[in-house]
């Protein structure tokens, strides 16, 4: 019975897209709507899983039965999903976290000053969320997932991610301003650790979603 596969089983997703503030009005933000990791929630939930969804700046209904974690930041979406993963049998990372964050965050709105060149944002690295879930649960059953967007040599470039990331499953699609972001319908093709690629064509995020929850489903013990 596939139906209820997943009954018994807490899984984590993370959702939307990490905003690092520069200043209280401002922020460096991604197109991420949130639409794919609420469309993994929603049929977890279906297939019988307890769902805790960790968002970032989503304007989405909840799923009905998810436990919601809302987060802006990429620390705060760290902390999260961190702790949401301490007993969950699956993690999959759905949301488009930032690699960077301004370096200073400025207490008050920045202000142009006429004539003045303006000042520079220095970055600085944010934690890699899935890099640290995969070292902290290797030993464990965990299944963690990943997804790659690529605007370009999505293969070649999804290979090697997962092999840097170290995850189980990295679903790779191609994005760009009217690929993926915003809309109802993704391609990709999940590649995973032990050299299986499976290819998933254009349909809708939640056929994507029954596919992952498939190979996720297949590798739990
Ligand atoms: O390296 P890249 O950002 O393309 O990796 C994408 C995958 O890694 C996604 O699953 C995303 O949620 C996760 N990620 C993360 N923490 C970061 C950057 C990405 O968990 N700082």
């Amino acid at each position: 019975d596939t139906a209820r596969d997943l009954a018994g089983r807490h899984v984590v997703v993370s959702a939307g897209g990490t905003r690092e503030p520069i200043d209280p009005v401002r922020f460096i933000g991604n197109r991420s709507s949130g639409m794919q990791g609420y469309a993994l929630a929603r049929t977890a939930l279906a297939r019988g899983a307890r769902v805790t969804l960790v968002a970032a700046n989503v304007a989405l209904p909840d799923p009905a039965g998810a436990e919601v974690v809302r987060t802006g930041s990429t620390r705060e979406m760290r902390d999260a999903v961190l702790k949401a993963a301490a007993d969950a049998d699956a993690v999959v990372m759905a949301a488009a976290v930032a690699d960077f964050r301004p370096a200073d965050y400025e207490d008050v709105k920045i202000k142009k000053t006429p004539g003045a060149e303006p000042a520079p944002i220095r970055l600085v690295e944010n934690p890699d969320i899935l890099a640290e879930l995969v070292r902290e649960a290797r030993d464990g059953d965990q299944v963690i997932v990943g997804f790659a967007a690529e605007t370009h040599d999505v293969l070649e470039n999804g290979r090697r991610k997962l092999a840097r990331k170290g995850c189980d499953l990295l679903v790779v699609n191609q994005v760009g301003e009217h690929l993926a972001f915003g809309r109802p319908d993704n391609a990709a093709v999940i590649l995973s650790a032990d050299g299986e690629a499976v290819d998933v064509p254009r349909g809708s995020k939640e056929t994507l979603a029954d596919v992952v929850w498939d190979l996720v489903a297949a590798r739990m013990i």
